[in-house]
């Protein structure tokens, strides 16, 4: 049973809880608010636990006093956002993911969250909310889908209750607290679809996930299976489909939340449900990760769900070329010229440069839309991760104004992207001595070859960017609320960026 969010008016000193959360920053020592409250109700009791020094309010530390009947509450259970100079909206995030799995891990099925008065780290009181739940609900994730019995073991959370004294800010914690709930589980989903192995999470799982997310109204879905896909012209994803036995599946969602007939966003993810990198077979150490290579897919299928649960009055088409990348009796091998889409042809020089041709051909359906603008979200390269690292998305595109209003949306949300260059000489890279472009573009700035490649299939006219996701996608180990495995990095940001662009146009 998923995590149910509460909101409620109450007084926190009156409120039965088996714990009560309570954020504190580490520099500030002055007891108001809601400690004052609880100061008062524990008889001072909460003062002198932290005059005993044993909690500072360090980022993530959590600290439990325990009420013994002198509130309704069993327990105060402190968690430290650092200092409040430095603190971004991230600190909560990640102080909320700390504290649930604490929670959880005392078999705890339900605690209460203190809204605060005013939003933290200058941001308005819906957006910390938000914030707080995605915490909670991103943090509590697990993927246990193959381990029953672990299953049936794990006491999970079920409700989360968030308390505001003011009857007036109900209202606006209440709209937090659903976005944070819808985003979080959007992004959850995105986890779980990485997670099941590539033998269940096949291109038909994927589109069966699509059918069932456009039962929900104002969805249109489309499949096109490889006859039709062949009809069309799609010879570079196909190029990459026929190496497999499992059938391609080409989805198209469509979102009107708008007047039917504007222009609508474009969003292409790449979701290759395997990549063993077909004939340019990858080496084995690792390989399994490669059932992730779908994650751009799921992202922008689990995107365009969130939006039609937040009703956003935009238009969006989710494009989500979909098949296995393997190296069968008829893969394209490395030399052979694919012709794709846009009529453009391709010479195929590594068989593991997969990605960037199935895209190719989904950016060229794109363009059918006239689309006011096209984000594509990629497992692209595993150059980003030389680049970038774990910490940020590589971001190309070629229209300014559209990357800075990527940059910024990731730095407020705490998925951060970071710009490489596309300049014109890189094209140079990716030029074939026997067809129109080649796919891969040499040992130096593979995200950017990667990019300029897919360059070649957008039509400049229309603003494009280009996630490079392949450096984010996969953590090694766990973080605050982001788990060891597939992370889901990027749907926040995608979701995040469709909000700032329906209320802003670009
Ligand atoms: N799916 C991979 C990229 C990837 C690598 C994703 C590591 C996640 C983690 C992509 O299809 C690929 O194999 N790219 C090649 C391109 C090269 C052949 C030019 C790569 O990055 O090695
Ligand atoms: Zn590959
Ligand atoms: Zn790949």
């Amino acid at each position: 049973m998923p995590t149910s969010i509460k909101v409620k008016k109450g007084l926190i000193e009156k409120e039965r809880s088996e714990a009560i959360i309570i954020p504190k920053y580490q520099d500030v020592g002055k007891l108001d608010g809601v400690f004052a409250h609880l100061n008062r109700a524990t008889g001072g009791r909460l003062r002198a636990h932290l005059n005993s020094g044993e909690f500072q309010g360090k980022l993530n530390q959590v600290s439990i006093l325990h009420t013994n009947g002198e509130l309704p509450a069993k327990r105060i259970v402190l968690v430290g956002l650092g200092k409040k100079p430095l603190a971004r909206l991230d600190a909560i995030r990640q102080a909320m993911g700390t504290v649930s799995k604490v929670m959880r891990s005392l078999e705890l099925t339900s605690f209460t969250l203190v809204a605060p008065d005013r939003g933290i780290a200058g941001m308005p009181l819906d957006t910390t909310i938000q914030a707080m739940i995605e915490g909670c609900l991103l943090g509590l994730y697990q993927f246990l889908h193959y381990q029953p019995s672990r299953a049936k073991e794990t006491k999970l959370v079920q409700v989360i209750t968030l308390v505001t004294r003011d009857e007036k800010a109900v209202s606006m914690v209440r709209a937090g607290a659903q976005r944070g709930h819808t985003i979080a589980e959007a992004t959850n989903s995105v986890r779980d679809l990485c997670n099941h192995p590539s033998n269940v999470l096949t291109p038909t799982t994927l589109a069966a996930e699509a059918k069932t997310i456009a039962k929900a109204r104002s969805i249109q879905c489309t499949i096109l299976n490889r006859a039709k896909a062949r009809k069309l012209g799609m010879g570079a994803y196909l190029g990459v489909a026929q190496g497999s036995h499992e059938p391609p599946q080409f989805i198209v969602l469509e979102y009107t939340g708008a007047t039917k007939g504007k222009n609508p966003i474009v969003l292409v993810g790449k979701a290759v449900t395997f990549d063993t990198g077909g004939i340019s077979l990858k080496p084995s150490e690792n390989m399994e990760r490669m059932k992730a290579d779908m994650t751009g897919g799921a992202i922008v299928l689990q995107a365009i769900r969130a939006i039609a649960t937040l009703k956003l009055p935009i238009n969006v088409v989710g494009i989500v070329p979909s098949t296995e990348n393997m190296p069968g009796g008829l893969a394209t091998k490395p030399g052979d010229i694919l012709t794709s889409l846009s009529g453009k042809t391709i010479e195929v020089l590594n068989t593991d440069a997969e990605g960037r041709l199935i895209l190719a051909d989904a950016l060229a359906y794109a363009m059918r839309y006239k689309p006011v603008a096209v984000i594509d979200i990629a497992t692209l390269t595993g150059a980003v991760f030389i680049s970038l690292g774990c910490h940020a998305i590589g971001l190309l595109g070629n229209n300014d104004t559209l990357i800075d209003r990527v940059k910024r949306v990731g730095d407020s949300i705490g998925e951060r992207a970071w710009q490489l260059p596309l300049w014109d000489e890189y094209k140079e890279q990716i030029k074939s001595d026997v067809a129109d472009v080649r796919n891969i573009g040499g040992r130096g700035g593979g995200t950017i070859t990667a990019a300029a490649f897919l360059s070649h299939f957008v039509d400049d006219k229309y603003p494009w960017v280009h996630l490079d996701i392949a450096g984010t996608d996969w953590g090694e180990s766990a973080r605050p609320y982001i788990p060891k495995g597939p992370t889901g990095i990027g749907a926040r940001l995608v979701i995040e960026l469709l909000r700032d662009l329906s209320s802003k146009p670009l």
